[in-house]
């Protein structure tokens, strides 16, 4: 049997359209700007984003780390959330490449009030303090369960951050989980940054990609830092094509990955020694903690029972849903769950 596979949505394989796309798509050297698929992807992204323009980068990671890099200047401070992705997962990459230092705030469920901004941002006047030259928000934010900023929350956070002269970065990863959660366009949550990542390779099925964009000049200038970065790519057309299929396709069934995500959640916060906190399961990411066993045995034993998850703290897991999950593999997982609680 195939292990139902939990650890992430970056497992999930291309799609047999996106398969056949990339085989025929049509190709030239992006870095000289002539890959025609890479270009038409480009258009596509950042129309769908509401942007000027859009560049194609390997990984979010970098994304992330252009989006501090043009935000912010060596010896600056950017703000973001203390269980962030670009504060928890980025191998300080800001401060190791950029010379910025990453302010991080806590806050209850990834949602950062304005009042909150307002007092991270440092007095312009203290020559002892750094400046704060930008902030990111997380949206669908990962640590915190893959919940979803209300957009009224995030353009209240924006609108704060902007009067307090900061640049925003988004860090979009799964951004069109946060639009379909929200039932709007992921351009009405992009227009809250001047600047947003979002993943191609997480629910979105393809095989590799991210893809930044902002203005015509902010894209100028990650295209520099992507350069910079060894992110430069040739005939990533092959890549780009996936990515125009996963837009076309792939965006409308995240409500599926969705659906199971809750019907999940519901049945592990029915079995014994599982504490699922069900508000905070809004999108294809369900975190819960074991009373009892230690969440690296509890991942261990489902495994050997063909269910692979991810442990997320000593007593802490999350299981994530994705193209490669439907609603029988739920059942079965549940089951597996069981088992390994009562054995
Ligand atoms: C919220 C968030 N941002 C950024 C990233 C980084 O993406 P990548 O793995 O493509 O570098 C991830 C990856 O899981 C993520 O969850």
């Amino acid at each position: 049997m195939p292990a139902i596979d939990f650890r992430s949505d970056t497992v999930a394989m291309p799609s047999p359209e996106m398969r056949q796309a990339m085989v025929t798509a049509p190709l030239g050297d992006d870095v000289f700007g002539d890959d025609p698929t890479t270009n038409r992807l480009m258009e596509v992204a950042a129309a769908r984003m509401g942007k000027e323009a859009a560049t194609f980068v390997p990984s979010g990671t970098m994304g992330n780390l252009i989006g501090i890099a043009i935000n912010a200047r060596s010896g600056e401070e950017l703000i973001a959330d203390a269980e962030s992705h670009a504060f928890f997962y980025e191998t300080a990459g800001a401060a190791a490449v950029c010379g910025v230092q990453i302010r991080p705030v806590p806050t209850e469920a990834g949602v950062m009030s304005p009042e909150q901004i307002a007092v991270a941002v440092r007095p312009r006047d203290d020559p002892h303090q750094p400046i704060t030259a930008a902030i990111t928000f997380e949206n669908t934010h990962n640590r915190h369960g893959g919940i979803v900023w209300p957009l009224d929350a995030l353009r209240a956070a924006s609108d704060e951050a902007h009067r307090q002269g900061l640049r925003v970065h988004l860090d979009g990863a799964r951004i069109f989980n946060a639009a379909v959660a929200l039932g709007v366009e992921a351009a009405d949550i992009a227009a809250c940054a001047d600047t947003v990542t979002f993943c191609l390779s997480k629910g979105l099925a393809c095989p590799v990609g991210s893809i930044f964009c902002g203005s015509r000049e902010s894209v100028q200038d990650a295209k520099r830092w992507r350069k910079r970065l060894g992110g430069g790519m040739r005939q990533v057309g092959v890549l780009a094509a996936a990515g125009l299929i996963a837009l076309d396709q792939m965006v409308d069934r995240l409500a599926e990955d969705h659906a199971n995500a809750r019907t999940l959640a519901e049945g592990l916060a029915e079995l014994p020694g599982v504490r699922c906190d069900l508000s905070r399961v809004q999108t294809n990411l369900v975190f819960f903690d074991l009373d009892t066993m230690a969440a690296p045995v509890f991942t261990e034993e489902c495994a050997r029972r063909g269910l692979l998850g991810d442990w997320a703290g000593p007593k802490r897991m999350r299981f994530v849903t994705h193209y490669g999950i439907d609603a029988e593999d739920v059942q079965s997982a549940l089951k597996v769950c069981e088992e390994v609680l009562t054995a």
